[in-house]
């Protein structure tokens, strides 16, 4: 059992400039790629699209006293109420397992107000969180959240969560290459996260080193990954912010990384992660055979790295969430979104159940939940960069205590109902 510092995490795009310099010695080696890039540039041909039935209700245990007639209830429409007495649900310095780069109260965040905010369904309300109910639910079992840094955001929020409940020496958290895992021994319940940010094999597998310049995916290769976590109870995925890079294309690698194949193609960012999604649900439909195992996708997180909406470069800074019903800014993309939801419209056509975790809206809100310069800063910042706090803000990831332990009362609800 090895006991390691937490890796190096992503880092929004927003302060990639910084990543940038560290890792130019990097870039040489991508340099040399695509200096093998073939001119092919022939897109993929597309395939028939399973035309999208209509979505099932979710089936989420709620108080439903105040849900609609028919019993239910929209969990991602609703608002944030400031709640200083029930959140937050745990101590951020207190958890043993966090991780620097969301620690925003421990890197000298001094506003607090938001950690005290309660997710409020317009119609209902969410199951109390009670991590010994939780546990009971996994005992014995193994879930599993795969995909990149937001995932492990919440994941890590999950950890925090759960261990509080659970006394020193019975808890463990471990470290092997993409796969983190935490366990609790007297339930003998494991929740781990497993990188893998694009789903489908790719040049940023590599959990601590993964900023490359070119994204080169293979699109039909998840096996790989899948291997570590195809045994699992409960699978948590998403896939978003790694196809979002401005003014960047994906390479198609045909062949494997392992014999060199430099045969690649060009696509579109948007058409690749609807390859990789493909491919995902390809794997699904093939091993997936029981519907004991439950599957999450987890929507869009957005980001508040454009603050034009409140006159501001970014989110830092902001102190407050946004009031304003259904407000929705420039960091989501929901064409993606509803390129997932047609492919998990179509599994579930085939008899696979995806549930989307719909977290985009409620998130959306929360211009005040990002760590902003409130992190481990893991390259020192220049001279000019502490002068303009705002060049170097995280806009994209989540202070814990915070958004993602909605998520995860969202995600509590659905598992506690089974
Ligand atoms: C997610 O929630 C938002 C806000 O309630 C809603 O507009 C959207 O249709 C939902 N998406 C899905 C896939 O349920
Ligand atoms: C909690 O919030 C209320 C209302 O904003 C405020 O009056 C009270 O002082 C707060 N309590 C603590 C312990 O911060
Ligand atoms: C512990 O849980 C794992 C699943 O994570 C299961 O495969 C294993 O059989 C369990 N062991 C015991 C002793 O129950
Ligand atoms: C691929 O390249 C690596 C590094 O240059 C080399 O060690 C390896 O043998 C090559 N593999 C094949 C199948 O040519």
């Amino acid at each position: 059992m090895t006991f390691l510092q937490a890796p190096l995490g992503v880092r929004s795009y927003v302060s990639s400039l910084i990543a940038f310099i560290s890792l130019i010695a990097f870039s040489l080696i991508v340099c040399s790629i695509s200096l093998l890039l073939s001119k092919d540039n022939a897109v993929l041909p597309p395939q028939a699209e399973v035309p999208p039935i209509s979505s099932v209700p979710p089936t989420v245990e709620l108080d439903r006293s105040r849900g609609g007639d028919d019993g239910s209830c929209d969990v991602s429409s609703g608002r944030w109420v400031y709640d200083n007495s029930t959140r937050p649900l745990y101590s951020g310095l207190g958890c043993s397992f966090m991780h620097d780069e969301v620690a925003c109260e421990k890197y000298g965040r001094s506003d607090l107000r938001y950690q005290h905010w309660r997710w409020q369904p317009h119609g209902c309300d969410l199951p109390r969180f009670d991590a010994k109910r939780l546990l009971e639910k996994l005992r014995g079992k193994r879930m599993v959240y795969v995909g990149d840094s937001l995932n492990r955001n919440q994941w890590v929020s999950m950890v925090c969560m759960v261990e509080s409940f659970v006394p020193p020496g019975l808890k463990t958290q471990t470290y092997h290459g993409s796969l983190m895992s935490f366990k609790v021994e007297e339930y003998n319940a494991t929740i781990d996260f497993y990188w893998s940010p694009l789903l489908v094999e790719s040049n940023c597998d590599d959990p601590v080193i993964h900023r490359v310049s070119d994204r080169i995916m293979r699109a039909n290769a998840i096996e790989k990954h899948a291997k570590h976590w195809a045994d699992a109870d409960i699978l948590v995925f998403n896939s978003y912010l790694w196809w979002k890079k401005p003014n960047m294309k994906m390479k198609v690698l045909h062949g494997s990384f392992e014999e060199n194949s430099t045969n690649l193609e060009v696509v579109e960012m948007d058409y690749g992660f609807k390859l990789a999604m493909r491919a995902w649900s390809r794997w699904l439909e093939s091993h997936i055979s029981t519907d004991k195992i439950q599957i999450f996708f987890v929507s869009l997180s957005p980001t508040h790295v454009w603050g034009e909406d409140w006159g501001k470069p970014n989110c830092y800074g902001e102190t407050e969430p946004i009031h304003k019903e259904g407000y929705f800014g420039q960091g989501s993309d929901y064409g993606m979104m509803r390129t997932a939801e047609s492919i998990i419209d179509g599994l579930r056509y085939r008899g696979i159940n995806v549930q989307i975790l719909n977290i985009t809206q409620l998130s959306e809100y929360r211009k005040d939940g990002h760590p902003s310069i409130y992190r481990k800063q893991w390259i020192p910042l220049t001279e000019e960069q502490l002068a303009n706090p705002s060049s170097y803000a995280d806009c994209t990831h989540w202070c814990l205590p915070g958004v993602p332990d909605v998520w995860n009362e969202i995600l509590y609800s659905y598992i506690v109902s089974r």
